[in-house]
């Protein structure tokens, strides 16, 4: 079901500190996007472009953003999530429910403009799944 590796997703609570280690240490400037805010996720990002996927740097935004319990666990920041794509989400979500996976919530729209869902760490070998739905352009 699941394609490409789109993102491996990396929280921190220095996002411009972050987006600096890798555009001057790991990376080049050109390869780090500017920061977004996404508020209906609760978060900013910043995307490094590493030639076969991306790394997003996440950082909290606002009160309710579901990254600061992460950082309360984590709080020198870590692996968040992992970012499949898919073909179809809502048959990938039938799927996840039909196995008794946990998805949590709707499919949203993500940072690229296309839906997504997560799938609870606990069905996923302990490791947060994001599904994005690819582009069928
Ligand atoms: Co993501």
């Amino acid at each position: 079901m699941i394609g490409r590796l789109n993102h491996v997703a990396i929280a921190t609570s220095d996002l411009k500190s972050a987006a600096a280690r890798y555009s001057q240490v790991l990376a080049t400037p050109e390869q780090v996007s500017e920061p977004a805010a996404l508020p209906d996720h609760g978060v900013t990002t910043v995307f490094v472009n590493t030639g076969n996927t991306k790394l997003e740097l996440l950082e909290p935004l606002g009160d309710n953003s579901p990254i600061w319990g992460f950082l309360g666990k984590n709080p020198d920041g870590g692996l968040h999530h992992l970012c499949f794509e898919v073909d179809d989400i809502a048959a990938a979500v039938a799927k996840l429910k039909a196995e008794g996976a946990r998805v949590l919530g709707e499919p949203k729209i993500g940072a690229h403009g296309l839906p997504v869902v997560f799938v609870h760490p606990k069905d996923m070998g302990g490791v947060l799944i994001e599904l994005e739905e690819v582009s069928k352009a």
